[in-house]
């Protein structure tokens, strides 16, 4: 039966059956450079969960033709500006009964490597033409496709690689209503005016109300513009990107459009990120037997070359080497944090050349002391996640942060800067709030290394003079609930907010 699109579809989505087509430049484990990836295929399962119709579009990289499960070829059609045809691939995705449509435009995404940069990591010169194309696809399903034969009630896009889908969708009546999350305001999708002359988008939309940005083209611009509500990652990054320091020029912008703008925390996927039944851990755990955590301390000792001694103080890293994430902070204070020789650091990491190099530096000259392994795997990140006693995170800026909701999952108490959905998600650690049962981490206000350095010195206080005090730490972050249910609720909640915005819309268009 047909849902019908009037502002009564609160109820719509509270009996289920909403159709919502979630738009992504990666998903998890088809292709993930990071955070998004995890998101975009854990929110439209949790929607499905709930009896809702999500489904998942994503360029057709190699790796994702490789992962889906039974690929069928639904059509193949011409878009402006495209010599080849593209075609969709329509399957499943490999951990969740959730449809995905893969963008077949092999000239474009059949790349191998990271979607957004060559090997020697410059951005693809045709970043522009690859994510307009995209954006043109998603339009056309959005706006019903003959051959899939399926239209959503819900656009979802998510960061830059989207932005433009609704931008192209916003005189077609028939559109559907239109959702836009940012993960990362400091992605925006800049390109100078000559790419937009030439890659063929209408005229009208370079303007100060449109795709224009200090005499740049934006793609973000097209998802805050022409969205009927957007959203970023977590409650607090949406108060904070309202403002000049971290509003990466768009705060105007996000403060002009008012209620049309909030956050929702993310959630993560409890069935892939669970120590008590995690295949890739040699020792599952949970909070009654979080004693036996400490053998995967042993083995990830092993695994990075380090002495195998439970006495260490191991703590954890994971993720990329941009300036945002805050590593120079870690490498600025290993000189004073390695002269305790019981502490010990693993990285997995990979990102700025002269950062791994900085790394790989510090873990020859300490080798008892520091592991790092540089490039990304999802494996270790496992094994970090569960192996390490703290996990760090002292991130110049967090929009939410996955890495530190998983290690709270995995009774690795975070050592974050209070920034983003970090200060959203980890409860700060004094007498008082362990005593309550409340404490989950350690926050530090500035990120400055002696505040991090401060950070884990407390960490370390506890973790050696009151080994209750640090268990009652670590079992509190396992027992938190931050799985996908509540979120999931929220975000369709805010899909409901949506279809009313678009309903009136079309109410004035035809009054
Ligand atoms: C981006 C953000 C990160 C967020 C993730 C998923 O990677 O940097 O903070 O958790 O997106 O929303």
């Amino acid at each position: 039966m047909e849902q019908s699109l009037k502002p009564s579809s609160q109820t719509a989505t509270e009996q289920g059956h909403l159709r919502v087509l979630t738009a992504s430049s990666e998903a998890h484990p088809l292709i993930k450079t990071g955070g998004l990836a995890d998101v975009a295929a854990s929110l439209p399962a949790a929607l499905r969960q709930l009896g809702h119709d999500a489904r998942l579009i994503i360029p057709a990289y190699p790796r994702a033709t490789r992962l889906l499960r039974e690929p069928k070829r639904l059509c193949e059609f011409k878009v402006p500006g495209c010599r080849a045809n593209i075609g969709i691939i329509e399957g499943l995705h490999p951990d969740h009964e959730l449809p995905v449509y893969l963008v077949d435009a092999p000239e474009y995404f059949c790349r191998e490597g990271n979607p957004y940069t060559d090997l020697s990591g410059r951005d693809w010169g045709d970043n522009a033409e690859r994510f307009l194309l995209f954006c043109r696809v998603i339009a056309l399903i959005a706006k019903g496709l003959p051959a899939i034969g399926w239209r959503p009630e819900v656009l979802h896009g998510n960061d830059w690689q989207t932005g433009l889908a609704p931008a192209l969708l916003q005189e077609v009546p028939e559109r559907p209503a239109s959702v836009f999350t940012i993960h990362n305001l400091a992605y925006q999708g800049l390109f100078d005016r000559a790419t937009f002359d030439r890659i063929g988008l209408p005229p009208s939309l370079w303007s100060l109300s449109g795709l224009e940005f200090h005499q740049r083209l934006s793609f973000i611009k097209g998802g805050i513009v022409f969205s009927d509500r957007v959203n970023t990652v977590s409650p607090n990054y949406a108060t904070e990107v309202r403002t000049p320091p971290f509003g990466c020029g768009l705060d105007g912008l996000l403060r002009q459009i008012g209620d049309r703008f909030s956050g929702i925390l993310n959630g993560i996927d409890y069935h892939l990120w669970d120590p008590a039944t995690d295949a890739m851990l040699l020792q599952t755990y949970d909070r009654e037997r979080f004693g036996l955590k400490a053998e995967n301390k042993l083995e990830l000792q092993r695994e990075f070359g380090l002495p195998r001694t439970e006495d260490a103080f191991v703590l954890g890293y994971i993720g990329r080497l941009v300036e945002q994430k805050g590593v120079d902070l870690i490498l600025s204070i290993l000189p004073e944090l390695l002269q305790d020789p019981r502490i010990q650091l693993i990285l997995v990491a990979a990102g700025e050349r002269r950062t791994e190099e900085a790394l790989l530096d510090i873990a020859n000259r300490c080798p008892r002391q520091v592991g790092v392994f540089i490039g990304y795997d999802e494996v270790k990140a496992h094994r970090v996640e569960a192996g390490c006693d703290g996990f760090l995170m002292p991130s110049r800026f967090e929009p939410c942060g996955l890495n530190q909701i998983y290690s709270l999952r995995y009774g690795t108490p975070p050592i974050v800067h209070r920034t983003g959905g970090l200060a959203d998600t980890v409860e700060h650690c004094t007498p008082q709030s362990l005593a309550d049962g409340t404490a989950t981490g350690f926050l530090f206000d500035e990120p400055r290394p002696e505040a991090l350095l401060d950070a884990i010195h407390q960490a370390l206080r506890l973790y050696r003079e009151d080994p209750d005090g640090w268990r009652r730490l670590a079992t509190t972050g396992m027992s938190l609930d931050l799985s996908w249910e509540a979120s999931a609720r929220q975000y369709l909640r805010l899909y409901s907010e949506a279809i009313g915005e678009r309903q009136q819309q079309t109410d004035m268009a035809l009054a």
